[in-house]
C-alpha cells in the first residue's frame, strides 16, 4: 500500500479517553512524509482527537487519558518527558475557523518568531515575507501589513494562519477543516496551495467534504465511531473500498 514511503508519523495501539468515553479505539496508522491523508468521517468519529494529539493538543483536557503511542520520526512524542512546544514547532495546525490574532498581518507572523527567541528584525522580515509567499497572501497584502488582521476576509484570513504555521518551519502540517467557514473561491485556493505545500511539508487534513479529499489527498483514513475502518491510498479508497462502511459513507448513504 505505501510501505515505500518515509513514514513521520506513526500512532501506535492509540486509544483516547474523554473520561469514561472512548474517543479513539486502537488505532494504527502511519503517515507519508511529503504526502496529504485525508481523515474523512461523520461527525464525532475522533478525527478532530486524533489529529490532536499529533501535537499534544489535548493533554490540557481535565480526565483526558492516552494509551499507546505516536512517534514523530524516530520520537516518541507521548512521553511526558518531551516538551509540548517543541513538538508544536514541528506540527502546525490550522483549524476551522481562522483565528488570527488581532493584531496586524506583520505581528501574526512575527510573534511566533519572537517567541521562538529570534530577535534580529531583518531576519524576522524575511521570513514574514517568505511565508506570506509560500501561503500565497504576500500580493494581497504586501501594500498593508501593519492593517489588522481581522480587516482580511475569511479565506485570507485563513492563509494568514497558514503562513503563521510555516513561518517556525515545522515539517507537519494539520488542517482541521480549514475550508468549513469558506466560500468556494477561497476553499479553491486552500486546496491549491495544500497541493503546492505537500512538497516541502507532510500535511494531514480533515474534511467532511468527499470531494475535498479526493482532490488534495494521496492517503484518505476512514474514522467511524473512535475506529480506524480503512486507510489506504485515496483512488483506492473512493474506487473500490474493501469495506462495507466505507462504501456506505463515500456514497453518501449516511453521516
Ligand atoms: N473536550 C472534550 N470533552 C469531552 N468529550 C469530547 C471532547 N472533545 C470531543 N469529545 C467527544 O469525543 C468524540 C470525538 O470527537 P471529535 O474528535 O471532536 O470528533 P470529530 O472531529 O470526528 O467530529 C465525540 O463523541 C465528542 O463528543
Ligand atoms: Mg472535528
Amino acid at each position: 500500500m505505501n510501505n515505500v514511503c518515509a513514514k513521520v508519523i506513526r500512532a501506535e495501539n492509540v486509544n483516547f479517553f474523554y473520561g469514561q468515553t472512548q474517543a479513539l479505539k486502537n488505532i494504527n496508522m502511519q503517515i507519508c512524509a511529503n504526502q496529504v491523508t485525508a481523515i474523512i468521517g461523520p461527525s464525532g468519529c475522533g478525527k478532530s482527537t486524533f489529529i490532536r494529539l499529533i501535537n499534544r493538543m489535548n493533554e490540557l483536557i481535565p480526565h483526558a487519558r492516552l494509551e499507546g503511542k505516536i512517534y514523530l520520526d524516530q520520537q516518541d512524542i507521548t512521553d511526558p518527558s518531551v516538551d509540548p512546544s517543541e513538538i508544536r514547532k514541528m506540527v502546525g495546525m490550522v483549524f476551522q475557523k481562522p483565528n488570527p490574532f488581532p493584531k496586524t498581518i506583520y505581528e501574526n507572523i512575527s510573534y511566533g518568531l519572537e517567541v521562538n527567541g529570534i530577535r534580529d528584525k531583518y531576519f524576522i522580515e524575511e521570513k514574514v515575507i517568505d511565508a506570506l509567499k509560500k501561503a500565497a497572501l504576500w500580493e494581497e497584502v504586501k501594500n498593508r501589513l501593519r492593517d489588522n488582521a481581522l480587516k482580511l476576509s475569511g479565506g485570507q484570513q485563513q492563509r494568514l494562519c497558514i503562513a503563521r504555521a510555516l513561518a517556525v518551519e515545522p515539517k507537519v502540517i494539520l488542517f482541521d477543516e480549514p475550508c468549513a467557514s469558506l466560500d468556494p473561491i477561497s476553499t479553491g485556493k486552500i486546496e491549491e496551495l495544500i497541493l503546492q505545500l505537500k512538497e516541502n511539508y507532510t500535511i494531514v487534513i480533515v474534511t467532511h467534504n468527499m470531494q475535498q479529499a479526493a482532490r488534495v489527498s494521496d492517503f484518505t483514513a476512514f474514522f467511524l465511531l473512535g475506529e480506524l475502518i480503512e486507510f489506504g491510498k485515496t483512488q483506492e479508497i473512493f474506487t473500490a473500498p474493501k469495506d462495507k462502511r466505507t462504501e456506505d459513507y463515500i456514497t453518501g448513504r449516511f453521516g
